[in-house]
């Protein structure tokens, strides 16, 4: 009887999909709450971190190449694990109903988002993206300050002594 795997079997020695080595983690998103974090790590984390989970399918072809591609273009747009700050960005993904994508939460029931949740993440999101924004500025501020006090150092040293006799020398009132 002849059973109609080959085509099957042969797609498994495809090498695409099978590196699922995770890039370290250098740093994490600043979620403000465990819950919030909880909930993002179920819809987004997958794709937009380098700590996805992957699943038992994604190391069999074909479904390993459709899952290895969403990761990849994922991380591209967006990798909270590679410090990316726009936290705004996502917060609409989210409102739009763009992300998590429909076709994800049909395997991953876990990663659908009630009103409640998507309000939470949403509110938590854009908390952060001022908390980012704030820090830039800061950062700014302080830079700024650095190179002020660089400037003005030179001129107070300069200022000891030399400044003093100022005058003499150059007045018009001299015998003449
Ligand atoms: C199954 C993988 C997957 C999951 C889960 C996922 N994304 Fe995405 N995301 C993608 C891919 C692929 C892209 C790039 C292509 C596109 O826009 O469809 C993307 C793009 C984005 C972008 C940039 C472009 C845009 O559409 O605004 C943002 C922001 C984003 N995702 C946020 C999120 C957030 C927030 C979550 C969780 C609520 C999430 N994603 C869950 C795969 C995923």
């Amino acid at each position: 009887m002849a059973v109609p795997v080959g085509g099957f079997l042969g797609a498994q020695l495809v090498p695409y999909g099978r590196d699922h080595d995770n890039p370290p983690v250098r740093t994490s998103a600043p979620w403000p709450s465990a819950e919030v974090e909880e909930l993002a790590v179920a819809a987004c984390y997958d794709c937009h971190t380098n700590e996805t989970d992957w699943p038992w399918y994604s190391n069999v072809a074909p479904m390993s190449w459709l899952v290895q591609r969403d990761v990849d273009r994922g991380r591209d747009e967006l990798n909270w694990s590679e410090g990316d700050d726009d936290f705004h960005d996502a917060a609409e993904a989210i409102e739009n109903g763009d992300m998590p994508p429909t076709q994800y939460t049909l395997n991953h029931p876990e990663a659908r988002l009630s009103r409640d949740a998507k309000d939470a993440l949403i509110a938590a999101l854009e908390a952060m993206d001022e908390g980012a924004e704030a820090e830039e500025e800061a950062a700014e501020e302080a830079e700024e300050a650095a190179e002020d006090a660089d400037e003005q150092e030179p001129e107070d040293d300069d200022s000891s002594g030399r400044g003093r006799g100022r005058g003499r020398g150059g007045s018009n009132s001299g015998p003449g």
